[in-house]
């Protein structure tokens, strides 16, 4: 049976999105967890945690325990989706509700069936696991059900999972370990080497963001950052332009090339066929890299589309499988059976 709070929920390598049903999305926090270095007990999470990146004194560490697209502390992990949960539930937890939620494709079956019993735990009735690409397929809207191959690229920060998929299953797929943090370190390294300047990851991603681009701008952009002079070893601010943000990802940008590339080459010919007319779906947070359909595109030669509001994509797949059981519920996997296609 429904329950007026039930969940959508997408926990992703550096954002969680919680969606209730009937008012939308009303939780979105980098998954960030402050410890003590000595302790190890959890300080602070979330949006909290995140302002700490960077800053924090020595004893106390920043972490991201999903960096990587797998779980790398597990105690972690479960505390702060308990406490996302708790936080999102509220004053709303009238009946236990269910979720359906979607994970990181490198999370093992153990840690999926650990999860199921943290959110159990948090509350919920009954927890659905949604595979991501399946999920991100829905919310852009894909008609994911029908006999043709569509590729999806859900680009987050810590992987880039590239999926064909027909007839509602995973035909072909890759998690390249190539996401928006690779990016990042690209541009730290990048600034390091040709102006002896040493930025932090946030001003790494402020660049990315703000200026950064896959192609060459036709009007280059500039971004005043501050970081250390590696040579006096003082604070300096310099101006660096989005031609230098280019150069500076080109290699993790190659990388996802070819990690789209190997899939296509073990795509069924039908559906490349499919897929070379209809076009490859850009989704997740990085999809909004400036000039990265173009690049993609240009290297492929393959159409490329960015999806309408690519970070909601899998917290509105999941959410539309909440509303729609009857006829999404055949994508949802709650360990009574495989998870489909991998
Ligand atoms: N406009 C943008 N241009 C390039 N990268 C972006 C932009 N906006 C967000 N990102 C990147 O997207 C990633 C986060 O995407 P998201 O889908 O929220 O990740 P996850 O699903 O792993 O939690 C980060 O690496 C962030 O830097
Ligand atoms: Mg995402």
């Amino acid at each position: 049976m429904a329950s007026i709070n039930d969940l959508a929920i997408d926990l992703g390598t550096s954002n969680i999105l919680i969606y209730m049903k009937g008012k939308g999305i009303i939780l979105r926090e980098p998954t960030v967890v402050a410890i003590d270095r000595d302790t190890r007990e959890v300080l602070s999470f979330g949006e909290e945690a995140r302002r700490t990146i960077g800053r924090t004194p020595s004893n106390i560490l920043a972490l991201r325990p999903l960096r990587e697209g797998v779980i790398s502390d597990y105690e972690l992990v479960s505390f702060m989706l308990k406490g996302f949960v708790l936080k999102a539930v509220g004053k709303h937890m009238f009946a236990r509700p269910r979720a359906i939620l979607s994970l990181p494709t490198g999370v093992n079956e153990m840690e999926r069936r650990s999860i199921i019993t943290t959110m159990f735990d948090a509350g919920m009735r009954r927890t659905q696991l949604l595979d991501r690409t399946i999920a991100a397929a829905i919310g852009a809207g894909l008609p994911i059900d029908e006999a043709y191959g569509t590729m999806i690229v859900d680009i987050s920060a810590g992987v880039s999972d590239v999926a064909v998929l027909s007839l509602g299953k995973v035909v072909v797929s890759d998690c390249s370990k190539v996401g928006g943090d690779k990016m990042d370190d690209a541009i730290i390294r990048h600034l390091r080497r040709k102006h002896n300047l040493l930025i932090g990851e946030r001003t790494a991603e402020e660049l990315k963001i703000n200026i950064g681009s896959a192609i060459p701008r036709n009007e280059p952009l500039y971004m005043e950052v501050t970081g250390r002079n590696l040579i006096t070893g003082l604070p300096k601010t310099m101006r660096i332009t989005s031609d230098d943000v280019t150069e500076a990802i080109d290699e993790p940008l190659q990388q996802l090339i070819e990690s789209i590339h190997g899939v296509l080459e073990h795509t069924p010919a039908e559906l490349a066929a499919d897929i070379f007319e209809y076009g490859i779906l850009l989704t997740g947070g990085g999809a909004d890299l400036f000039g990265l359909c173009e690049a993609i595109a240009d290297a492929l030669k393959v159409p490329c589309s960015v999806a309408e509001d690519p970070q909601t994509n899998v917290v509105m797949g999941c959410a539309k499988a909440l509303e729609n059981l009857a006829d999404l519920g055949k994508f949802l996997d709650d360990n009574r059976r495989r998870l489909i296609g991998r």
